[in-house]
């Protein structure tokens, strides 16, 4: 049996004084409940001190937004994986699709970016996923299979077992528009098949797969019954405790 996560990534979000207010009101909401899966949230990096401290000795995991690929150095305004470890963070964003389509970050960086993560000691969450005109013009699976292979394949298999995917539709993101539980959980399988593919069923069996794009508490059990889909990443409704809350325990 796989574990789950929900993820919360605040993005461009919440500054170091707003952020651990919301990390307070998280923890006050979960209170001396039992976690029914791994909560982790994902602030900016000034905010991320803040929010570690907050959530330090609880069952709350903080996690950073990106890294930069080499461990120290000459890289103005880059953040380390080992800086990020240091606050007792434990997982990292790579590939978000707003740095891949804003920021133009490719395979090749961002494969460089897995393992530095993973030479930290972090969890890497590698972000997948096909925009509108991509899956319109029926190219969905197509796309993710480039992004998985040309980042994933060559890992060891101790590697590919700490890593975990998130299939981000871009179509999705910020939108309100989600994927049906049939297609997301289609293309979760589809992921899954390709890891079988490129590792093993072993792998396969144990890879964590997160949806994300605008999930929201009215929609995440659905999304969440499916089989192969294994957590959230969530956007928007993370910054809200009330709502961030509602999908952790829906
Ligand atoms: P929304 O939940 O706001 O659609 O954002 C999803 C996302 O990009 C999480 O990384």
């Amino acid at each position: 049996m796989r574990k789950r996560i929900i993820a919360g990534n605040w993005k461009m979000n919440m500054d170091h004084i707003e952020g651990s207010s919301l990390a307070s009101l998280i923890l006050e909401g979960i209170g001396e409940k039992e976690l029914p899966c791994e909560v982790v949230v994902i602030p900016p990096f000034t905010t991320l001190p803040a929010v570690a401290e907050v959530f330090a000795g609880s069952k709350v995991d903080t996690g950073a937004q990106d890294l930069w690929y080499e461990d120290a150095g000459a890289f103005t305004g880059e953040i380390s994986g080992s800086m990020i470890s240091r606050l007792g963070c434990r997982y990292v964003l790579v590939g978000h699709s707003e740095r891949r389509h804003i920021l133009g970050e490719g395979s090749g960086i961002l494969a460089l970016k897995l393992r530095a993560a993973l030479r930290a000691g972090l969890t890497p969450i590698y972000c997948v996923g096909e925009a509108a005109e991509e899956r319109e013009s029926g190219n969905a699976e197509d796309v993710v299979e480039k992004q998985v292979r040309e980042v994933l394949e060559g890992l060891g298999p101790e590697e590919i077992s700490r890593t975990v995917v998130a299939y981000e539709p871009v179509w999705a993101i910020g939108t309100g528009k989600t994927a049906t539980p049939e297609d997301a959980s289609g293309m979760h399988s589809f992921i899954r098949g390709l890891i079988a593919g490129i590792f093993d069923k072993e792998a396969a069996g144990r890879i964590l797969i997160l949806y994300g794009g605008s999930v929201k508490p009215g929609n995440a059990s659905e999304l969440l019954g499916c089989g192969d889909i294994d957590g959230a990443l969530v956007g928007g409704a993370s910054l809200d405790a009330g709502q961030f809350l509602g999908i952790i325990f829906s």
